[in-house]
């Protein structure tokens, strides 16, 4: 088990409900602002595939693959129904069997290993380097041997795992790679899209990803033809003609309504995701302003490619990331962790021996890290709050002002927080709903 966070700590004082009412409250997502923008395109999409009658694969699914296929420079995207399908598909279509050995990371969404344990085949879980949150490649180099059919780095939280590191390692080794892109889409390594760099990659549909559905769906990626073929085959219970069977596959095709919503949204993810990438500068740029080193660790852009900050994830040391978590909730700042359990202590894998102390930063970071807001229509007052927020918790001095920020709403400003400027200048940026007073 995971230690309990017992530490006490510099919380400020609660405020009382009555005080509470009129702090603006700042979601970790707020996705009716997205659809809010395409109401009527998302509407008349939906409408049209219910007049088709053409509910599950069909023309928007043909259309969405080849969108999807030339925006990540690849020759084949292939959908089917979740991303936890896409890299089980991917395994499929690799042919690993009970026994087989799979790398990947404990630090990640539990689909990842899932896949891996469905087929009978033995997830090897890496630890991960302490920076970047990704999978380790000379642990994953550790930890490879004859046993080992495949490596599956995750690019998490937007940023693509090493894979100057990774790719050489699995060719060494002569194990294919499958990506796991489920929150990178546009992501890139050296100007090459995530989901083109190893031999499958598989992303999520989830309403929460960058490109997010109106329910689940997925999609898988690659450069071979032969894989490309399998894929198809395994994601229609191996039906090759109708009611022909060639292999044992699954059923995970995706609805041609997700299809029809997702054709609407793909032409916008380039600028949504610039968005994202201001949002994390903003936020950089916002920390640095307040004297917090000693508390906080901001995350890093990718020099090395583009980061498409899925999530914004701060280390708080001290043991105090819980303390913080509830302080933000008081003051009505949406916040996650990802992940709380590393997947190699999850009680459905206790069989396979893993125990704490085996992967020390994986362990710690589960400990110790906080997702804040980042979506793209998160707008920079808000940006401002949820850092003044925090700066409040740890009882931090306001160094300096950066230039960018010198317009943004500031709640630091004004003592106490919610005073007159900074409601004035919420109102200024169009968020005066947000203010609950
Ligand atoms: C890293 C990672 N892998 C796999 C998945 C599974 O995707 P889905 O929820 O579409 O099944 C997710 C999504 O939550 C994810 O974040």
């Amino acid at each position: 088990m995971i230690r309990k966070n017992t530490s006490q700590t510099a919380v400020s004082p609660v405020r009382s409900e009555a005080e509470q009412v009129f702090l603006p409250q700042v979601g970790l997502l707020a996705l009716d602002r997205q659809y809010a923008t395409l109401r009527h395109e998302i509407r008349a999409a939906i409408e049209r595939v219910c007049d088709s009658g053409r509910f599950v694969l069909g023309p928007d699914v043909t259309d969405l693959e080849s969108e999807l296929a030339r925006t990540l420079g690849v020759p084949h995207a292939i959908s089917c129904a979740s991303g936890s399908d896409a890299l089980l598909l991917a395994l499929m279509a690799l042919d690993i069997k009970p026994g087989d050995e799979v790398i990947l990371p404990s630090y990640t969404f539990f689909a990842t290993a899932s896949a891996v344990t469905r087929l009978g085949a033995v997830p090897i879980f890496a630890d991960i380097d302490p920076t970047t949150y990704l999978v380790s490649p000379s642990d994953v180099k550790r930890k490879l041997s004859r046993r080992t059919k495949a490596i599956i780095p995750v690019h998490l939280f937007g940023r693509t795992a090493d894979m100057d590191a990774l790719l050489p390692l699995a060719k060494e080794a002569g194990v294919p790679v499958v990506e796991d892109a489920c929150q990178s889409i546009l992501s890139t390594w050296h100007g090459r899209c995530s989901g083109a760099l190893g031999d499958i990659g598989c992303f999520s549909f989830y309403p929460t990803k960058n490109l997010g559905g109106v329910g689940d769906g997925g999609f898988m990626t690659t450069t071979r033809d032969d894989l490309a073929a399998k894929l198809k085959l395994l994601r229609v219970h191996g039906m090759e003609p109708r009611y022909y069977h060639q292999v044992v596959g699954i059923n995970s095709r995706l609805d041609s309504l997700q299809a029809a919503v997702l054709r609407v949204k793909l032409p916008h993810l380039d600028a949504w995701t610039t968005a994202r990438q201001n949002n994390a500068a903003r936020y950089v740029d916002l920390f640095s302003e307040y004297d917090l080193n000693r508390h906080i660790t901001v995350p890093e852009d990718e020099s090395r490619g583009r980061h498409v900050w899925n999530q914004f994830v701060i280390r708080i040391s001290g043991g105090q990331r819980d303390a913080l978590r509830t302080h933000l909730s008081k003051c009505g700042v949406g916040t996650e962790i990802y992940y709380p359990v590393p997947l190699h202590l999850q009680k459905c894998f206790a069989h396979l021996g893993w125990g704490v102390g085996d992967l020390p930063e994986t362990e710690k970071a589960a400990l110790e890290t906080l997702a804040l807001p980042i979506y793209p229509e998160l707008q920079a007052a808000e940006q401002a709050t949820v850092v003044g927020r925090i700066a409040e918790f740890f009882h931090a001095p306001h160094l300096r002002r950066s230039d960018e920020s010198r317009s943004l709403a500031h709640p630091a400003e004004d003592s106490p927080l919610q005073g007159p400027h900074y409601l004035r200048t919420m109102k200024a940026v169009g968020r005066a709903d947000d203010v609950r007073c």
